[in-house]
């Protein structure tokens, strides 16, 4: 494609096209502020492509996302967790072969070292579960000092480990929280089973995993492993181009996943319709409060930067909801709740003219009460899903052509030069 003229303060420059497998097109404008001393401003990134990724493909408009060119829908409900995990990080399905090795290690690396378990000891009982894992994932780097190393090896084993103890960290994270003995991983069970097993086994006797909640779970972290360069991904990279190391890297974008802007609005959600029942049920009046300006509301779940369509996901999560809570004989009026705010909000022209849609966490937030997971763990199952896709973006980054620190530049509009008196 022929590159784009700009024309900048009388100086013209010509700017490469960079274009997509998917004819997304992109400005290459590295050269413009050397050769014309302005820069970009672009608040919130929207207009920003901050790499070029081979790794998930999202049409924002036709409400399409693909994990190295599968669509979700055909992904979801098909393959395991850990296939998804393998075919983000290393962009292919794995055979029969590959998947019993990359399975075999995350059973092996599951347990985290015994001093470990005494840290959770020093967080108070009632810690936010998402302090205690950002916490403890970059107490990782302490017992794995080769992370500092650039051996690819060593790069790979640490991925593993990341993939094969965070679930432990999480739960017990949960096991601390409910004042409940620890309950190490078991290397006969599979990821998914393994992490209901650690949260919910009785130590006194043994316990298998409802198949439908290991469906259910396996569904969810699908959906979740990855979205290309939302906050905390692009955090995983931002932080990840210092060379710190991966485990810090990975810390960084638990911290950003936490806000209720990204990966908090699922436990945002579920406190916003407890609020709604709590208040009479009166959805409308909240539709009135996420449309006012002058209120701080927003309806949680709602919208998105890039899909201004329906979250695919969402579609799926929705269905499964249903499907999950009638397996389980739950009735859940917060369900009912969530529909008739959709509903409302889907006719209505305030949502239709922005394409605000509900979003991934408008309803898993349903199913993982369901299953028994407390609120207050949900952003923490998202990082859960959401740690294949980060790993998957951190090794694309350190091992691009174009890897650099990241930094971006600004616009100074404090003082000028001024002296002391
Ligand atoms: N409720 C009411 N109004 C909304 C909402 C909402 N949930 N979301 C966006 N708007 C309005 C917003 O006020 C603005 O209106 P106007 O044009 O009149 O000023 C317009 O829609 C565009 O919104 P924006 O804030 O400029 O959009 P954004 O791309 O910067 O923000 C968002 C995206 C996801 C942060 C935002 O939609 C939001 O706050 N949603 C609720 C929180 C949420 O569900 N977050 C999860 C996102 S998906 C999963 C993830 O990334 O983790």
């Amino acid at each position: 494609m022929k590159p784009i003229k700009i024309k900048v303060n009388n100086q013209e420059i010509e700017c490469p096209v960079i274009e997509g497998t998917e004819n997304e097109h992109g400005i290459n404008i590295t050269q413009l502020r050397k050769k014309t001393g302005y820069i970009t401003l672009d608040p919130g990134y929207a207009n920003t492509g901050a790499c070029i990724s081979k790794i998930t493909f999202i049409d924002g408009e036709k409400g399409i996302l693909r994990y190295r060119g599968y669509p979700i829908e055909e992904l979801a409900g098909k393959i395991s967790f850990t296939e998804t995990a393998y075919l983000l990080l290393n962009g292919e399905l794995p055979s029969q072969d590959e998947k019993n090795q990359f399975s075999k290690s995350l059973r092996k690396n599951a347990n985290i070292h015994e001093d470990m378990k005494r840290f959770f000891d020093g967080f108070p009982l009632n810690a936010h579960p998402m302090a205690t894992l950002s916490s403890m994932v970059t107490a990782l780097s302490a017992f794995h000092p080769d992370s500092e190393s650039e051996d690819e090896e060593i790069i790979n084993k640490n991925i593993i480990n990341i993939l094969a103890k965070v679930k432990t960290i999480a739960a017990y994270s949960y096991r601390k929280y409910n004042g409940l003995p620890f309950i190490y991983p078991n290397q006969d069970l599979n990821y998914v089973e393994n992490f209901l097993h650690m949260m919910f086994s009785d130590s006194q006797e043994e316990y298998h995993a409802d198949p439908v909640l290991v469906d259910a779970l396996n569904l969810l972290l699908i959906l979740h492993a990855d979205h290309e360069q939302n906050c905390s991904t692009s955090t995983v990279r931002l932080a990840g181009s210092s060379k710190s190391n991966v485990f810090g890297a990975i810390s960084s974008g638990i911290s950003a996943l936490w806000g209720p802007l990204h990966g908090g609005a699922n436990q945002a959600v579920i406190e916003m319709l407890k609020t709604i029942k709590k208040d009479g049920n009166n959805y409308k009046k909240y539709i009135e409060y996420a449309k006012d300006k002058n209120s701080p509301f927003r309806l949680m779940g709602f919208g998105h930067r890039v899909y201004k369509n329906y979250d695919p996901r969402a579609k799926i999560i929705k269905k499964a909801a249903d499907q999950v809570l009638t397996k389980l004989k739950i009735n859940d009026p917060l369900l009912d709740l969530a529909k008739q705010l959709e509903e409302v909000a889907l006719n209505d022209d305030y949502f239709v003219q922005r394409g605000l849609y509900p979003n991934v966490d408008f309803y898993s937030g349903i199913i993982y009460r369901a299953m028994g997971i407390p609120t207050n763990m949900f952003t923490v199952m998202f990082a859960l899903g959401r740690l294949p896709g980060w790993l998957a973006h951190w090794k694309e980054m350190i091992n691009s052509p174009d890897f650099k620190i990241n930094r971006p530049r600004q616009i100074y509009t404090g003082p000028t030069k001024r002296s002391l008196k």
